[in-house]
């Protein structure tokens, strides 16, 4: 029987910072699968997702299907908008949500979870941010769309750079795109459409490189509209989920633990020879030319 078995295996997962997003769904997954799970969650975030954790407000969601919690070995604040402490700006160090953090930039985290756990055999970056997310390309600041793709498509770069020593051969690295990297998709703005195509393409150079150097997986996920936190902020994902129902070649809404499932395979030895792909969770949206809902086609 092939099962996706990851006992013994342990996961970072940059990018969580409640229970609705990509992120919590695939440590869900690789808990199921019995991997250890550490996560990377958003300095000003860390506190309001440990306090909601430690009082229970995830245990539903924490629940496996044998019953137990999902076990969170280490939460650990990390901003991936920052590689080391001497990018932090003055304000961002002073920032009450920052000032009693510490030791979150990409390369102090590797170096911490290194120094806690040992080797990493998955790294999984689930994040992105996009400050001008509801702008037009067109009406973007070239700090707005610099901003999108440094947090949102660099940080993949270099978790790769800073993880990659600590991760033995046979580990993995696993992103989350979206199709607005490679087709139109009106109103995914800021600069974010930009960082989603930066990010599929450093997935195949990062794939030789990494694959070269540390002899590590890379690997993205193109994931079709969930209504996560980071979605909600974008403003149009209800119409986005109603659209793909309607012209989607499957009708029906999005799990996120059907992402949460394929990475889970992605990153396990059942994929040892899968690196530089991009592997579509959307129902199937992508492949479709044309909208079968629009009024054009019953004309
Ligand atoms: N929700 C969707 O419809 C959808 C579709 C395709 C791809 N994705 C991708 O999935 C990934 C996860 O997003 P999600 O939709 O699950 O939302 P989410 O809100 O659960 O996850 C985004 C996370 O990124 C964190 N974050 C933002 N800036 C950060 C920074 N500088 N450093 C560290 N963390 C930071 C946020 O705190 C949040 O926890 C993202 O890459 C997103 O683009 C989402």
């Amino acid at each position: 029987m092939l099962t996706i078995n990851l006992k013994g295996k342990k996961a970072f997962i940059a990018g969580v910072g409640d229970d609705q997003g990509y992120g919590w769904a695939i440590a869900k997954e690789l808990a199921e699968a019995g991997a250890t799970i550490l996560i990377g969650t958003w300095t000003p975030m860390m506190k309001i997702f440990t306090m909601a954790l430690e009082s229970g407000k995830f245990d539903e969601s924490r629940k496996l299907s044998n019953g137990s919690l999902m076990e969170i070995a280490k939460v650990y604040p990390l901003d991936a908008a920052f590689d080391t402490p001497e990018d932090v700006p003055a304000d961002v160090l002073e920032n009450k949500r920052y000032k009693d953090a510490g030791g979150y930039t990409i390369s102090e985290v590797a170096k911490s979870v290194a120094n806690d756990y040992g080797k990493i055999d998955i790294l999984i970056h689930s994040l992105a941010n996009g400050s001008e997310v509801q702008k037009e390309l067109l009406d973007t600041s070239r700090k707005g769309y610099l901003g999108a793709i440094s947090a949102s498509a660099y940080s993949f770069v270099s978790l790769i750079k800073h993880f990659g020593p600590h991760m033995p051969a046979g580990s993995s690295a696993l992103s989350l795109t979206y199709l607005a990297g490679e087709r139109v998709v009106p109103g995914y703005g800021g600069g974010m459409s930009s960082a989603k195509a930066a990010l599929d393409s450093d997935t195949q150079v990062l794939a030789w490189e990494a694959g070269r150097r540390f002899g590590i997986r890379v690997n993205t996920i193109s994931a079709g509209p969930l209504r996560s936190r980071a979605a909600r902020a974008i403003g149009f994902i209800e119409r986005m989920i109603e659209y793909s129902k309607m012209n989607a070649p499957l009708k029906k809404e999005l799990e996120a633990a059907e992402i949460g499932a394929t990475a889970a395979f992605l990153v396990s030895p059942l994929a040892s020879a899968v690196t530089g792909t991009i592997v579509y969770v959307d129902n199937g949206l992508h492949a479709m030319g044309v909208a079968m809902d629009s009024p054009t086609l019953t004309q």
